[in-house]
């Protein structure tokens, strides 16, 4: 695309009323990314940050730190007016560009091809405004196409829903809310608006009619796929779109090899990486920016966030993992829970009812029931036995456990921090360690065993005298 031949704008200033929350609409996520981080992903494989313009204003400053790409401009529109006075606030800004391409903060689903497409169409037209149209299934609530004839390309007016007439409530061609102008035109003609509506704004959409009025041609593009233009008003229709959006994504990584059993009941996010072979039970979500290697198997029920596994690594059912990394060929579970800064060696063991924090469990080690491991670092062929704790914390402060090569902690061992266990040192089952042990010693902490031949008996017999 030419340098100046399109700008493109966002409207995100709204409040979203209909979704009844706190926090504003275009903040709220789908595929875990926010609404409108999915349309400023999907706009940049069109144009580069500096022709994007998102128009901000209800919690203005939380919708631009929610918008993790750099260089974007953002237009201030103080009071939300409606989508046309949004629009009236870019003139300054967006005056330059021979064409101007509005889209709507809220349609997150929007494809880049289909943008492309429209911006192509609407040069190929020579149109003062193209709108981007749909035939969804249930088109309520949208603002319908009312085309000059059936069959031509030419529009004579958007109505919104509350203003249609009982002859169009089965109109079915609805505006999408994206369009293309050419900006002279729009801008000419654009202070026709006026809010004398069910809603009190300036509605956008209103451009159609004032425009051809003017003489100028108005056009729409009907796109195959409604789902892509859908809006999301509400809590409900948000979960529809998000549901849209993870299976297209799942079925994006099954293309790539990955085999996703029973896709609809998982939760996969837009950025989660996963290698070819791996498989996915059903009811695992993988969050944020997880990465998975290659011929992996994520049993049902896990969470995974923030972390890295390598090839070849087996979470097994029920384990709760976040911002950790896991090695080659490592196990995990079930019902393991590794929180950040965990890091698994490779071949690694992490049984059942195991947490992990801040802890770095070496090469071949097995840490396999029942322990704790926290602030610790764990040498390569170590034996952590059932029950083992770090005890890491004194009330104030967290310190450190350093385990050396192939040591072996008896099961029951606890370790008060800070310590060291030399390496190929033994722990004997019990102990509570409190000093450094020496590489290669046995280290016993814990009260010697001692018998009582017949003091059963002699109990009972006691008893039965009283
Ligand atoms: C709008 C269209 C409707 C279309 C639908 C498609 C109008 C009047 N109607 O309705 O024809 O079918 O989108 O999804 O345009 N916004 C601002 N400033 C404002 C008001 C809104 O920036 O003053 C932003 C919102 O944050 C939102 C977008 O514009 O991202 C659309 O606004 P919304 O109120 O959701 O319009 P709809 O009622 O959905
Ligand atoms: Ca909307």
């Amino acid at each position: 695309m030419e340098p100046n031949e399109f700008a493109i704008a966002i409207l995100a200033a709204g409040k979203g009323t209909r979704l009844k929350s706190k926090r504003a609409k275009v903040l709220h996520s789908i595929g875990g990314k926010p609404l409108l981080q999915h349309v400023v992903v999907a706009v940049l494989k069109v144009v580069p940050a500096n022709q994007i313009y998102v128009v901000i204003g209800h919690q203005a400053e939380d919708v631009e730190k929610g918008v993790a790409t750099s260089g974007l401009k953002f237009i201030r529109q103080e009071e939300q007016l409606g989508t046309g006075h949004a629009v009236q606030c870019l003139r300054g800004a967006v005056g330059k560009s021979e064409n101007l391409l509005v889209l709507s903060g809220d349609v997150p689903l929007i494809r880049p091809e289909t943008i492309q497409r429209l911006c192509d169409f609407h040069l190929a037209q020579r149109a003062a405004m193209t709108i981007l149209t749909a035939r969804p299934e249930n088109p309520f609530g949208y603002g319908r196409i009312l085309r000059v004839e059936p069959t031509g390309a030419d529009v004579a007016a958007i109505i919104e829903q509350k203003a249609l007439t009982p002859e169009q409530q089965n109109l079915g061609e609805i505006n999408s809310g994206i369009y293309a102008f050419r900006t002279d035109a729009l801008y000419r003609h654009i202070d026709a608006l006026h809010s004398d509506n069910a809603h009190r704004e300036y509605y956008l959409t209103d451009m159609a009619a004032i425009l051809r009025a003017a003489g100028e041609r108005v056009v729409a593009l009907e796109s195959g796929d409604a789902t892509e233009l859908l809006g999301a008003n509400t809590i409900a229709e948000m979960m529809e779109l998000d549901a849209a959006f993870r299976l297209r994504n799942a079925k994006r990584l099954m293309a790539e090899g990955v085999t996703i059993f029973r896709p609809e009941t998982c939760v996969i996010d837009a950025d989660v990486a996963v290698g070819a072979d791996t498989i996915v039970e059903p009811f695992v979500q993988l969050l944020g920016k997880t990465r998975i290697g290659e011929d992996c198997r994520i049993r049902s029920y896990s969470v995974i966030q923030n972390s890295t596994l390598g090839n070849n690594v087996l979470v097994r059912n029920g384990c709760v993992i976040d911002e950790a990394a896991i090695e080659d060929s490592a196990s995990i579970g079930p019902f393991a829970h590794l929180r950040p800064q965990s890091s698994i060696g490779r071949e690694a063991h992490v049984g059942n009812f195991v947490e992990t924090k801040k802890t770095r469990l070496g090469e071949r080690s097995k840490a396999n029931h029942l322990a704790y491991l926290g602030d610790a670092s764990i040498g390569d062929g170590c034996n952590i036995g059932a029950g083992v704790i770090t005890c890491n914390y004194d009330g104030v402060d967290k310190h450190p456990t350093q385990i050396g090569d192939g040591v072996f902690v008896g099961s029951n061992a606890t370790l008060v921090a800070p310590v060291k266990l030399g390496y190929e040192s033994y722990i004997a089952a019990a102990s509570c360690i409190t000093e450094t042990v020496a590489s290669g010693a046995l280290a016993l902490g814990r009260a010697r065993q001692e018998n009582k031949p017949g003091w059963v008996a002699k109990r009972k017999a006691r008893k039965r005298k009283s």
